[in-house]
């Protein structure tokens, strides 16, 4: 069953559709072609806008016409990414191993859910996309992918073809490909971050160069000012960004911008992938690391220490799923009624001070906060019960007390 999923047969793909997920660098524009010259299969490229930056859609669905596809499909699946994929990422906090906000991971689910869509309306037969062998998107799509529909076949050319560098740009411009300038870097973006590898990245010992950063300032060169934000969650939610309401993605964009100015939001990871390698991965996400830390910051504030506890594992959990691949399990559904549950509280407005790099909460305001001025003062009105606590500190170390105790009689008896 499972290695009737990659590799389909030539005869099996002649003149039959195959769905391309297609972002128009070369890898992929170079594909597009292999896989109508390899296969004759008829091929329907698509590409999903999530926020990737000066992306030009009308541009890459001319090129792809140029290069023979039978249809194309430019997808704005913006909101969508925001609401169903970013939202409840914020709702668990998520940071894979403590670091990664998961951008790139969280996109690959709705880039397979798009590609078997088309691929059942297409009646195509096979999907195919540009992942390597050696990452963590192939799982993410691939898992997706035969989970949606497991009669549709994959095919991931870049391990398929066996071109060396220097011969998949010798093949694509033999066969007319546009060959984009030489970019030291490999990169993957959309509106909630930028993941950067390769180049001198790989050398982990090596602090990241100055060029490989894009949306963030240096912060020696960011304002010598402070600036504050104030963020309003409801539902656990982002609604609104300094007072004024705005839709997810409107958020999320202007916060990237008065973040990034500020230098804040650069993350150097040595990341354990799922293919069990180590990498060293660079990553900007200013307006992520923002919200990240307000959400968690707020929902601290509502939540009891006993739920706070428990939903770290949650969120820990949450993250390793999504980064693992593993979005369409039924645990993930499980995490999320969890954390929706708890998120029904997280309301209110956090206040940030954004400086030099740094994102810093400095203030917190909720009618559902679990704060109580009168129980927390230090002034003479405290109604908190101080004489209470001797009893409960009796019972609380009692065990402690006990245990250390008569280790000691214990020991000095043998
Ligand atoms: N290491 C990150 C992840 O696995 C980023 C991957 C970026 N993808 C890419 N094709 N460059 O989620």
């Amino acid at each position: 069953m499972f290695r009737a999923t990659y590799s389909p047969k030539i005869e099996d793909l002649k003149n039959k559709p195959v769905v391309l997920l297609y972002s128009g660098g070369l890898d992929t524009s170079t594909m597009l072609v292999w896989l109508q010259e390899n296969y004759k299969c008829e091929v329907i490229s698509c590409t999903v806008s999530i926020g990737q930056k000066g992306k030009d859609f009308k541009q890459l669905e001319e090129k792809a016409y140029r290069l023979g596809v039978k249809k194309h499909y430019t997808i704005d699946a913006r909101e969508e990414f925001v609401e169903n994929y970013l939202f409840p990422a914020i709702k668990a906090n998520a940071l894979y191993e403590g670091a990664y906000p998961l951008h790139s991971a969280l996109s690959r689910p709705l880039l397979a859910k798009y590609a078997i869509e088309i691929a059942e309306k297409e009646n195509a037969v096979a999907i195919a996309h540009g992942c390597t062998g050696k990452g963590n998107d192939q799982v993410r799509i691939n898992i997706t992918a035969f989970t949606l529909n497991p009669k549709i076949k994959i095919i991931q050319p870049v391990v398929e073809w066996g071109f060396l560098r220097d011969q998949e740009i010798e093949y694509a411009h033999s066969h007319g490909i546009p060959i984009p300038e030489k970019s030291v870097y490999s990169i993957d973006e959309n509106i909630f971050g930028r993941s950067i590898e390769c180049g001198e990245l790989e050398f982990p010992d090596k602090e990241p160069p100055a060029d490989a950063f894009e949306w963030t300032t240096d912060p020696r060169e960011a304002p010598n000012d402070p600036e504050y934000v104030e963020l309003t969650f409801k539902r656990g939610i982002p609604i609104k960004l300094n007072g004024e309401s705005m839709n997810g993605y409107e958020l999320i964009q202007k916060l990237n911008e008065i973040a990034g100015k500020h230098g804040v939001g650069r993350i150097d990871h040595l990341e354990d992938r799922i293919v069990g390698l180590k990498s060293r991965e660079l990553y900007e996400n200013p307006a992520a690391v923002v919200l990240i830390k307000a959400h968690k910051d707020l929902e601290k504030g509502v939540c009891t220490s006993q739920e706070v506890d428990f939903k770290n594992m949650v969120d820990q959990r949450w993250a390793y799923m999504c980064y693992a691949g593993l979005w369409l399990n039924p645990l993930m559904d499980d995490l999320n009624a969890f954390i929706n549950e708890v998120n029904k509280k997280v309301n209110g407005t956090v206040k940030l001070k954004l400086f030099k790099g740094n994102a810093e909460v400095v203030g917190r305001k909720s009618k559902w906060l679990l704060y109580d001025y009168k129980l927390a003062t230090y002034e003479g009105i405290s109604t908190f019960n101080e004489k209470a606590s001797y009893g409960f500190i009796e019972l609380w170390g009692l065990q402690t007390k006990m245990s250390y105790q008569i280790k000691k009689q214990n020991e000095n008896e043998d």
